[in-house]
């Protein structure tokens, strides 16, 4: 544990830190480029030059290691001088692009240049080397090769992280300039985070570009919900619009980095086959109602078939997309409210699905592991032993709740099991599922409700809401609070009281509450490490 002095100011720290790392401890900045705590260090930017004391020469901060009594100016005059030479030294060929950048608001060379630099330009812009713009590098990026700082965090990123090494550095001293390597296509399933990492205007998002300035955008925490994983993102949002999802650091789930299929997965939240109304069927087709209305009718259905035919003649099917809060209340309402013994989870993967050994998961639910905890996968009845019992005639009601249970089972099972039954969805999109429905119950998507999900590993992390659902669409605690109190049980005012509740359930989580799960979640004790739930399973 060195302890040295940074600014004047003395820290402690692991041994093995950079300087950089241990300056940020001190809440101070060392300006930089090609240094990124994901990649190895390549040190070729020079922009965190450091005045080091009994060494003659400034030293670069994200190749020294701290040492005891080490003593490090970042902002002396020499330090200074330096860090402006080199900014000024990387924008000698840059080109006046930022009215027109994509990057502008959140490009590195904008805010140093503001922050260290501050000089007047000495080079006549005529003289400027000029490169390739807007080229075509694959299916979510686009390089602009001037702009390019060769800092090769993006090549460093191909080589060490998904090992693909589509790019390149070509040529020689300023005419060096980034490149795809003859024959390949940089379509490898984390291509986007090359753009993440390029700390410039350089490698942009095709799906991104031109959509929004950065400034106008909020950004809320939260976790994708595309596959087991729950890779921690942050959601970039405007009134009730997304517009993009960016990885959000967690060491023990994603590290830096996420996928392409669940970065452009905030498009499928957001299509125009959201429900956004409660919805009956009437002769011909759905109308609209109050939610009051369909819950009343909700209510007294469940409670005319359970006096006339017994709590089994109700069943309730929910699917691994629920956050662990839906679940509960859910199974509460089946189980405890009504009493039937016919509820079941559903997690559905095609057979086909995407996986791989590094973050995508076969499993394309968000929370298997959430219903396998509440006991609702492995045990008591199947989704097939509840469509079963439809279809024998004894089950009269049946509330499904965010699953489309068409792929899973076919068509014509649904046909036979579901043409004399009453059936609710409670759902965020149209689906094949909602064709049976008599009843549709619009609900929020994962950005649009707080809640819990728990990921492959065990792990619980929060989901937390990014805007209001659209329309009259609620977010599924909610509306399921609601159906309780519909049968005495208790009005919830938040999320967060109903998993206050529900973790005291298990002593394995007793006392958690979200604010002590944080922003990057916690793995349950004794849940056990990685092993990840089959790909399809009904
Ligand atoms: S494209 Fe971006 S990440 Fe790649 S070398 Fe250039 S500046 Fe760095
Ligand atoms: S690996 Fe899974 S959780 Fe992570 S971004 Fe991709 S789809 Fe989302
Ligand atoms: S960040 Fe240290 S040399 Fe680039």
């Amino acid at each position: 544990m060195p302890k040295l002095e940074i600014d004047g100011r003395e820290v402690t720290v692991e041994d093995g830190l950079n300087i950089i790392q241990a300056a940020e401890r001190l809440g101070i900045e060392v300006p930089h480029y090609c240094y990124h705590p994901g990649l190895s260090i390549s040190g070729n930017c020079r922009m965190c030059l450091v005045e080091i004391e009994k060494m003659p020469k400034l030293q670069i901060a994200c190749n020294t290691r701290v040492t005891e009594g080490m003593v490090v100016k970042t902002t002396s005059p020499k330090a200074k001088a330096a860090q402006a030479a080199v900014l000024e030294f990387l924008l000698i060929n840059h080109p006046i692009d930022c009215p027109i950048c994509d990057q502008a608001g959140e490009c590195k060379l904008q805010d140093y240049y503001m922050d260290y630099g501050a000089y007047r330009s000495r080079f006549p812009l005529e003289e400027k080397v000029e490169k390739r713009k807007v080229v075509d590098l694959g299916p979510q990026v686009v390089l602009d090769q001037e702009r390019c700082i060769l800092c090769a965090r993006c090549t460093r990123f191909l080589d060490e992280v998904t090992k693909t090494g589509e790019l390149g550095i070509f040529s020689r001293g300023d005419h060096c300039y980034i490149d795809l390597f003859p024959g390949k296509k940089l379509d490898n399933p984390y291509s986007g985070n090359v753009v993440d990492v390029c700390p410039v205007g350089a490698l942009t998002s095709k799906d991104f570009r031109f959509k929004a300035r950065v400034w106008y955008l909020e950004k809320t925490e939260s976790v994708c919900t595309l596959c087991a994983n729950g890779c921690n993102i942050d959601v970039y949002h405007r009134r009730g619009q997304m517009y993009r999802f960016r990885p959000r650091y967690n060491p023990d789930v994603n590290q830096y980095w996420m996928c392409d299929e669940g970065r452009l997965w905030y498009k499928e939240l957001q299509k125009e086959s959201r429900i956004l109304r409660p919805l009956v069927r009437g002769e011909q087709d759905f109308a609209a109602v109050s939610w009051d209305d369909a819950l009343t009718r909700l209510a007294q259905t469940l409670t005319r078939v359970k006096e006339e035919h017994g709590a089994n003649a109700v069943a309730g099917i929910i699917g691994a997309k629920a956050t662990n809060e839906e679940v509960y209340l859910f199974s509460r309402l089946l189980s405890e409210q009504v009493g039937t013994e016919l509820l079941a989870g559903l997690s559905w993967s095609p057979a086909n699905a995407s996986h791989d050994d590094f973050l995508i998961k076969a499993d394309k639910n968000p929370n298997t592991r959430g219903l396998q905890a509440m006991g609702l996968l492995d045990g008591g009845a199947s989704a097939a032993d509840v469509l079963a019992a439809a279809a024998q005639g004894t089950v009269k009601v049946l509330l499904v709740f965010a699953v489309d249970l068409v792929p899973a089972f076919g068509p014509e099972k649904l046909d036979a099991a579901l043409s004399n039954v009453e059936v609710v969805v409670f759902d965020t999109d149209y689906s094949g599922t909602t064709e049976y429905a008599d009843v549709v119950l619009p609900l929020g998507t994962a950005p649009e409700t707080d809640g819990t999900v728990t990921n492959y590993a065990g792990r619980v992390q929060r989901l937390r809401q990014a805007f209001p659902p659209p329309g009259e669409a609620r977010p599924g605690w909610e509306v399921l609070s609601q159906c309780g109190v519909k049968f005495g049980g208790t009005d919830y005012l938040s999320s967060a009281e109903v998993f206050a509740e529900l973790a005291n359930k298990s002593p394995a989580s007793a006392g958690l509450t979200y604010s002590k799960l944080g922003s990057q979640g916690i793995q349950l004790p004794e849940v056990e490490q990685p092993t990840e739930p089959a790909a399809a399973q009904t």
